[in-house]
C-alpha cells in the first residue's frame, strides 16, 4: 500500500479507508487492552494516534515499540473518540522498521534542555521543537526567493572561495592545501603561497557583496543567498562562524530606496510565515510562554504571535546615528552606568545592548539607523558631504539588535579608491571592484540579511545554535 503523509492523512474524512502510514514513534501508551501511538513523520508537527488491539500475539511486537522507533502500519482510518485529533488509526498490521532502546534512546518524552539537545545534534530534528523550527526555515527560504523572483530579481551564486576580503575586517578562514608540517618558503623565508593550490592566498567568503555589485551593474537587481564565513571569536548567542546572508544589490537605487526593500523584504517573509507555519508558530509561542513561565511580568517576551503581526503594523523608524547617540547619551541605563559600553560620544561603535535599548525602549518598533561615522564601518560605503559620515542603513529589531547591515555604495572611483588606500585595503586583490566605478559606473545600493538572525526573531528562540540545524561556533564541530 502506498504511504500517505501525516499532514494529508490528518485531513481526510473518509473513514474506513484502508491506509499506510510511516514514521517515528514519539510516545506510547495505553492499557491492558489497547495501546495508543502517537506517531510523527515530520511533515507536521501534529502525530497521528494509532491504536492497537493488544492480544496473545502482538506482547511481543508492542514491547518493541518504544519512543523513536519507526514503524509502517497499515490500519482502518477511523473518526476519533478521544480529544485532541478529529481522526485516528485502527492499526490492522505494524511493521517495526527500526527499534530504539528506551535505554539508550536519548530523546525520551520529557522535557529535554536546549544545551542537551545541541549535544545530540544528530537526533535533535526528531524532537517537536526542532521539526518546527526546521519546516519554519524551509519556508522562509522560500519566502526570500519568491519576494525577490516576484520582484523580477536574479540570484546569482557568488563564490565562497575567494581572493579578497569583502568586509576589510580580516576575519578569514584560511583553505589552503599546503602541507603544514612542511611549508614550502621563500628565499625570504615568508611562506610560498605561490605553491598553494590557487598560487595565492585564498579564504572563506565573510560576503557575497562585491559579486553582487559587478552583476547589478549589469542585470540591475540581483541578489545572493549563500553561506558566510566569519572567524570572529565571538561567543555570542547571535553570532555563528557559518553562517547564511541574503545580499540583494540594486542598480540605481539610493539609500532611502535600500530602505524599503528592506522593510518590505521583512514584512513579506514574517507575513509568509504567519500565513504558511502557523502550527509550528503557535508551537514554539506556548514552547516560549512555559520557558519563560517563572519571570516577571516584564521580563517576559511578546508572545509570538503578537510580536510577529506588531512588526508588520508598524512602520520601522528611521534615525541617524548622531540622533540615536545622542538618545542612547541621554538615556537612564547609559547615565546610571548600566550598560556594559557606557556610550561618551559620538564616533562610538554601537554594540546589541544599545540597538535593543533603541528598539524595546525608546521607539518601542523597528528602527533603521543610518549615516553611520566612517570610522566604523566598511570601506565600500558612500561617504557623505559631510566628510565624516557614511549612507549606511542598519536594521534593528527587538530581542536580536541587528538583522540587516547595508548602504548606498561609493559609486565614484577616485573616493572609493582613496578610502581603499586610508583603510589599507589591497588594490591588487580588489582592482576587479574598482575597476566597474570606471566604466558605467551607477549609484547602487544593498544589504545583508543574516538569515539565522531572521530565523532567532520569526522563532522567538534565545540562542543562535538552536535555529541552524549544524551550528559552527568556536571549538565547535562535532556534527
Ligand atoms: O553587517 P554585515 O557584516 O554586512 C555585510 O556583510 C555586507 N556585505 C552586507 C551587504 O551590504 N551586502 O553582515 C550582514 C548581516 C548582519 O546584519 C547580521 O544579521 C548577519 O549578517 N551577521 C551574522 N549572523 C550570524 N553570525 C555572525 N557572525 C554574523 N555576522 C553578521
Ligand atoms: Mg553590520
Amino acid at each position: 500500500m502506498k504511504r500517505i503523509e501525516i499532514k494529508n492523512l490528518l485531513e481526510r474524512r473518509d473513514y474506513n479507508a484502508q491506509i499506510n502510514v510511516k514514521g517515528w514513534v514519539r510516545t506510547k501508551r495505553g492499557s491492558k487492552n489497547v495501546a495508543f501511538i502517537a506517531l510523527n513523520d515530520g511533515s507536521t508537527i501534529n502525530n497521528i494516534q494509532i491504536v492497537v488491539d493488544r492480544n496473545d500475539n502482538n506482547a511481543d511486537l508492542l514491547e518493541n515499540i518504544n519512543t523513536g522507533a519507526s514503524l509502517s502500519v497499515d490500519g482502518i482510518l477511523v473518526e476519533s473518540t478521544g480529544t485532541g485529533q478529529a481522526v485516528e488509526v485502527n492499526a490492522t498490521n505494524i511493521e517495526i522498521l527500526g527499534k530504539a532502546h528506551p535505554d539508550e534512546y536519548p530523546i525520551q518524552p520529557k522535557k529535554h534542555t536546549l544545551e542537551f539537545l545541541r549535544e545530540k545534534a544528530h537526533l535533535r530534528f526528531r524532537t517537536n521543537t526542532f521539526a518546527a523550527i526546521t519546516r519554519i526555515r524551509h519556508s522562509m527560504i522560500f519566502a526570500i526567493h519568491k519576494f525577490f523572483n516576484d520582484r523580477g530579481f536574479y540570484n546569482i551564486h557568488s563564490p565562497i572561495i575567494t581572493g579578497s576580503d569583502a568586509e576589510g575586517a580580516g576575519e578569514m578562514f584560511q583553505v589552503t592545501t599546503l602541507d603544514l608540517d612542511n611549508i614550502p618558503r621563500t628565499e625570504e623565508g615568508e611562506i610560498n603561497y605561490k605553491k598553494d593550490f590557487f598560487g595565492k592566498i585564498a579564504n572563506l567568503t565573510v560576503s557575497g557583496q562585491l559579486e553582487a555589485e559587478l552583476a547589478a551593474l549589469a542585470l540591475s537587481k540581483v541578489y545572493t543567498f549563500g553561506p558566510t564565513f566569519r572567524a570572529e571569536n565571538s561567543n555570542t548567542s547571535r553570532h555563528l562562524a557559518e553562517f547564511w546572508m541574503i545580499e540583494p544589490e540594486v542598480a540605481f537605487n539610493d539609500i532611502h530606496d535600500n530602505m524599503d526593500l528592506a522593510e518590505d523584504m521583512l514584512k513579506f517573509v514574517i507575513q509568509y510565515a504567519l500565513d504558511n507555519c502557523m502550527d509550528d508558530l503557535l508551537f514554539l509561542s506556548n514552547r516560549l510562554q512555559e520557558e519563560e513561565k517563572n519571570k516577571k511580568a516584564d521580563e517576559r517576551s511578546m508572545e509570538l504571535i503578537e510580536k510577529l503581526k506588531f512588526v508588520l503594523e508598524n512602520p520601522f523608524e528611521r534615525v541617524s546615528y548622531t540622533e540615536a547617540i545622542d538618545i542612547l547619551r541621554n538615556s537612564k541605563p547609559n547615565k546610571k552606568k548600566k550598560f556594559d559600553y557606557i556610550i561618551e560620544g559620538w564616533g562610538a561603535d554601537l554594540q546589541s545592548e544599545h540597538e535593543r535599548y533603541l528598539v524595546e525602549k525608546h521607539f518601542k518598533k523597528p528602527v533603521i539607523l543610518t549615516d553611520y561615522p566612517k570610522e566604523i564601518k566598511a570601506f565600500y560605503m558612500k561617504q557623505n558631504d559631510d566628510g565624516k559620515t557614511v549612507r549606511a542603513m542598519d536594521v534593528l529589531f527587538p530581542q536580536i539588535g541587528e538583522i540587516i547591515g547595508g548602504s548606498q555604495r561609493e559609486e565614484n572611483y577616485e573616493k572609493l579608491s582613496k578610502r581603499m588606500a586610508e583603510m589599507e585595503i589591497p588594490e591588487e586583490s580588489m582592482w576587479w571592484f574598482l575597476e566597474t566605478r570606471k566604466f558605467g559606473t551607477v549609484p547602487h545600493a544593498g544589504y545583508g540579511l543574516g538569515f539565522e538572525r531572521l530565523m532567532l526573531f520569526v522563532t522567538g528562540m534565545g540562542n543562535i545554535r538552536d535555529v541552524i540545524a549544524f551550528p559552527r561556533t568556536p571549538l565547535n564541530l562535532e556534527f
